[in-house]
């Protein structure tokens, strides 16, 4: 039978110098959306999906997050003896239980690849689970649950998709894809951040991925790549030829919230989606773009 999805890696080491200044004291994965930091969002997600065990692998300036997913007893105190419990409960229905979160430690961001090696003893030999809190995924039913929904069918490796415009396949991994249903691409080959004319396909990876343990065979192998970084694309690259490797087109909207942009865009769109405030941010835009 095939093992099921239990654990997480959470990369977070990255140095986020795209949203600088913000992020020159501040992890990028604590910025929030609406009330809500980027990694919370993950870390939800994830735990939709059912997975058990929490793995981060973070770096210098990163202690926010620890903080973030431990309990904050006085907070909690204060919040108990005021009777705030709708308060209370949204500071700890997510936190893990004892047990449930390991980090370790990149000590150099050698970049993505780098970042999920670095996780090796933590996972072991088993599937299991890559997201990128930078992108943020608004869906009925969350991303990672998808996914995982459809490794139950295909097995290997699994990398959420979707097609970008020509001239942004230079900021992804892009995919060479050998048959398609629509939902699931069957991938022949893939490329970090081609140019235009290179690019074999405009079908990009985004950043939920349910990877096999061999992968890490094959990042301890990989050379530098795109941008001097040891590329999680290039080590994947390898594995096309012996395990099922699919991109999967998932249902939602996604939000590159790395890019100042990407970010404003989603603290629109997660507000206007949620019933406390989409009335008024409603009208806000409304009026806005009446003025332009
Ligand atoms: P990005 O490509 O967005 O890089 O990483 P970055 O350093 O975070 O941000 P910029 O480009 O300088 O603005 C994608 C994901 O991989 C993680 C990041 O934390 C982010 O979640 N990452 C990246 C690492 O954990 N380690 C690295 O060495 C690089």
């Amino acid at each position: 039978m095939r093992k099921p999805v239990r654990k997480a890696v959470f990369p977070v080491g990255g140095m986020g110098t795209r949203f600088l200044p913000a992020t020159k004291a501040m992890p990028k994965e604590m910025l929030p959306v609406v009330d809500k930091p980027l990694i919370q969002y993950a870390v939800e997600e994830a735990q939709a999906a059912g997975i058990e065990q929490l793995i981060f692998v973070t770096g210098r300036g990163k202690s926010a997050i620890e903080d973030h997913f431990d309990h904050s007893f006085e907070l909690s105190h204060l919040l108990g003896s005021r009777g705030k419990e709708e308060m209370l409960n949204s500071i700890t229905s997510w936190v893990p239980g004892p047990g449930r979160v390991s980090y370790t430690r990149q000590q150099e961001p050698l970049g993505l690849g780098h970042a999920v090696w670095c996780a090796r003893d933590l996972v072991g030999d088993e599937p299991f689970a890559v997201l990128l809190a930078d992108d943020l995924i608004l869906s009925r039913t969350p991303c990672l649950k998808q996914m995982t929904n459809a490794y139950a069918e295909t097995g290997g490796v699994m990398i959420a998709t979707m097609d970008v415009p020509k001239e942004h396949v230079s900021r992804y991994g892009i995919m060479k894809v050998k048959r398609d249903d629509g939902r699931l691409a069957e991938v022949s080959g893939m490329v970090e951040k081609p140019s235009p004319d290179k690019a074999p396909s405009t079908l990009a990876a985004i950043g939920r991925y349910i990877l096999h343990p061999e992968v890490f065979d094959h990042l301890e192998k990989v050379e530098r790549g795109a941008g001097g970084e040891i590329q999680l694309t290039d080590a994947l690259a390898r594995m096309i030829s012996t395990h099922p490797f699919h991109g999967f087109r998932f249902e939602g909207e996604r939000f590159d919230c790395g890019d100042k942009v990407g970010f404003l865009q989603a603290n629109v769109a997660f507000a206007l989606a949620r019933e406390d405030m989409r009335g008024e941010v409603a009208d806000f835009v409304r009026n806005l773009s009446n003025t332009l």
